[in-house]
């Protein structure tokens, strides 16, 4: 790989402590001006109009005294749960979501979550977030028998005081966990937290795809180069091998990933290949997810970044996860990206 005049992103080896953590539970940046008035739904999916619906029903108690909505009931249970395909909107929602709710509020990536248990312990984090009005919990998934166990309790426990909680996934609560680790074991968790909320189903098309082209965009050596300089001289651009971003992944834990991307404008990506082990490509989707909640540009050279998850991978109980991720690359290396 030429030696390009920019830093490579293993010089960045963020660390985070509990208190930043906490800070960080807001809704990353590409979803500051969402709100439910700018959501556009598919009049072709019904299912978009209701959830639209639906989650300005819940919002109804907290604005309710404000007249708006004042003649919807309020809703029962705790919780909605918005389960959907890639790129329908869900995040937006939930952004939007959480801007109209009153008092202490946080929003995060389930994995920033079960990241606030595992530095603070979990009799803290509860002192910490009970008392909030409000709890938005993007990309709910359940991964292991540990992370059933802690979110079962913890948003228990928060329910029981009062907060009210908000979730999105690519999942049906009922299949959360499926395919990844022995779920049948934790029915009575699952079934338990999936009473806890209101399922509202969104289908739809991915929002990011209606406009842009659906593959992930290639660059050779030259243009890689020349896209690198000139982003450069416009803000904080890195570039690496991919195989260098790969070994610099496992040594910093995925909750960190949010401040190893912080400020930046753009990554270089050298060399992209076809991954066939899986806790490399599980890192890479928490690298993506991380990239695409800032809208950092992505320049890439080697396989395109739509066909980086092998086959075997995309056919396992990640299958979604990688999906996701292949979506919001096409999206990031997109043209139309910022
Ligand atoms: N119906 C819509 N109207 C307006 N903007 C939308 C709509 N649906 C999606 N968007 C925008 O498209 C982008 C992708 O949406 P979003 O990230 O909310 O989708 P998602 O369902 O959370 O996808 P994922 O499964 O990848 O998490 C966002 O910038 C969002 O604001
Ligand atoms: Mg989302």
């Amino acid at each position: 790989m030429q030696q390009l005049p920019v830093p490579s992103l293993s010089q960045r080896s963020p660390t985070m402590t509990a208190a930043e953590i906490a800070e960080s539970l807001v809704p990353p940046r590409q979803f500051e001006a969402a709100s439910l008035d700018n959501y556009v739904p598919d009049a072709d999916y019904p299912s978009q109009e209701r959830a639209v619906e639906k989650v300005r029903a819940f919002a109804a108690a907290w604005t309710a005294s404000r007249g708006i909505f004042a003649k919807r009931p309020a809703p029962t249970k705790p919780g909605i749960y918005l389960d959907g395909g890639f790129g329908v909107g869900k995040t937006h929602l939930l952004a939007a979501l959480w801007k109209l709710a009153p008092g202490r509020t946080y929003f995060g990536t389930f994995i920033e979550f079960t990241a606030l248990v595992g530095a603070l312990g979990y009799a803290a984090t509860v002192r910490l977030l009970t008392g909030a009005t409000f709890i938005a919990i993007d990309e709910f998934e359940l991964d292991d028998p540990g992370d059933t166990m802690i979110m079962t309790r913890l948003l228990g426990e928060l329910v029981g005081t009062g907060t009210r909680i908000a979730a999105t996934s690519n999942t049906p609560p009922n299949a959360l966990g499926e395919g990844r680790f022995a779920a049948a074991d934790f029915l009575r968790e699952i079934q338990a937290l999936s009473d806890r909320f209101d399922i509202v189903r969104i289908d739809g098309l991915d929002y990011r795809r209606r406009e842009i082209e659906g593959h992930a965009v290639v660059l050779d050596e030259a243009a890689f180069a020349a896209a690198i300089t000139e982003a450069a001289a416009h803000g904080t651009v890195t570039a690496d091998p991919f195989d260098g971003i790969l070994k610099h992944l496992a040594t910093v834990h995925p909750s960190r990933y949010v401040k190893l991307v912080d400020g930046l404008a753009a990554i270089g990506i050298n060399g992209v290949r076809v991954l066939t082990d899986q806790t490399e490509a599980l890192r890479f989707v928490a690298l993506v997810d991380r990239l695409y909640d800032e809208q950092v540009r992505i320049f890439a050279t080697g396989v395109p970044l739509d066909r980086v998850f092998g086959d075997d991978m995309l056919a396992g109980g990640y299958r979604k996860k990688y999906l996701r991720a292949v979506s919001r690359l096409i999206a990031l290396t997109g043209e139309t990206s910022p």
